[in-house]
């Protein structure tokens, strides 16, 4: 533990507990984990454990190394050295097990909403009519009905990040990664869809990996949030505690004066290392 945790005992939760938030079982492992492209360390012996159910949110600076980590979680990248295991199995290629909600826009601009949704079910193998009425009552829980038809070019930012998330969850993964989902969309949809992210985990608690950039947002819906160090090498600096019991509301929760003491802490352990890393690039 860093001396900068020493010094705020009120974030500290048993250590037992503390490694996954309070859970009892670990369903992401990534061990002393390194990820390299070529001779470029991005980043360096991370250790991070999710609990069953638990949901984790991690910042740092740009470029420090968030979107490797999440593609190796999904198998899309393999470690130069460690590794990640989830619930037990050591992950070796790309992961039916995981939902990704990319960084980017990733819905195929040729397929309309429900057979976007479909696909995660066509590729492995569910017969047609249960596909659709899935997809369906999909886009009906992301409030997306009447949208069936309509292609991506046809929807609108907001819309097309519900497509996504419906697309994710559909195949009932046992892990959810999430890559900056909300953050090319307007502060009012935004909130609503961390809103509707919130309930739709509530009803069924999975793991949750979100990254973002947005503090507020991580401490709104984490149960902890992990800061990384600036990269190259990044590392993980420090993991907090976010103390505030559930359901949540999004815009309420932010006026809670342990929701402000906490951003205050975080924000003073991130700033350093966004800092520096704007340093490193000049
Ligand atoms: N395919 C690649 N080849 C070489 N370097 C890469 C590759 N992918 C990422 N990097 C480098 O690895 C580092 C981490 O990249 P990554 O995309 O994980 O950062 P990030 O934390 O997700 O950033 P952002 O917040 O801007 O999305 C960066 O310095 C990036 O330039
Ligand atoms: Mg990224």
């Amino acid at each position: 533990m860093t001396a900068l945790a020493q010094a705020r005992p009120r974030h500290d939760v048993p250590p037992a507990a503390a490694a996954t938030g309070g859970a009892a079982r670990t369903m992401v492992a990534i061990e002393r984990m390194t990820m390299a492209f070529g001779d470029f360390v991005a980043v360096r012996d991370v250790d991070i454990q999710v609990g069953d159910g638990e949901f984790l949110a991690i910042v740092g600076p740009t470029g420090c190394g968030k979107s490797t980590i999440l593609n190796a979680v999904a198998g899309l990248l393999t470690p130069a050295s460690g590794g990640v295991a989830i619930d037990g199995r050591a992950v070796a290629g790309v992961q039916g097990s995981v939902g990704y909600l990319f960084q980017q826009d990733a819905l195929l601009p040729w397929k309309t909403a429900l057979e976007n949704v479909e696909l995660g079910l066509r590729f492995r193998g569910v017969p047609g009519g249960e596909r659709g009425r899935r997809a369906r009552d999909w886009l009906a829980k992301v409030g997306l009905s009447g949208f069936e038809h309509r292609f991506p070019h046809q929807l609108s930012g907001g819309q097309r990040k519900r497509v996504q998330m419906a697309q994710a969850l559909i195949v009932e993964p046992k892990v959810i990664l999430m890559d900056e989902p909300f953050s090319a969309l307007d502060i009012h949809t935004r909130h609503l869809m961390q809103n509707e992210l919130l309930r739709l985990w509530q009803e069924d608690r999975r793991s949750v990996i979100l990254i973002t950039h947005d503090l507020e947002e991580a401490i709104a819906l984490g149960d902890r949030v992990v800061v990384l160090a600036s990269g190259p090498g990044s590392r993980v600096v420090e993991s907090f505690h976010v103390p505030l019991e559930r359901p949540r509301n999004v815009a309420e929760i932010k006026l809670d004066p342990r929701f402000t003491d906490l951003y205050r802490d975080i924000w003073a352990c991130l700033r350093g290392e966004v800092e520096k890393s704007y340093a490193y690039g000049d």
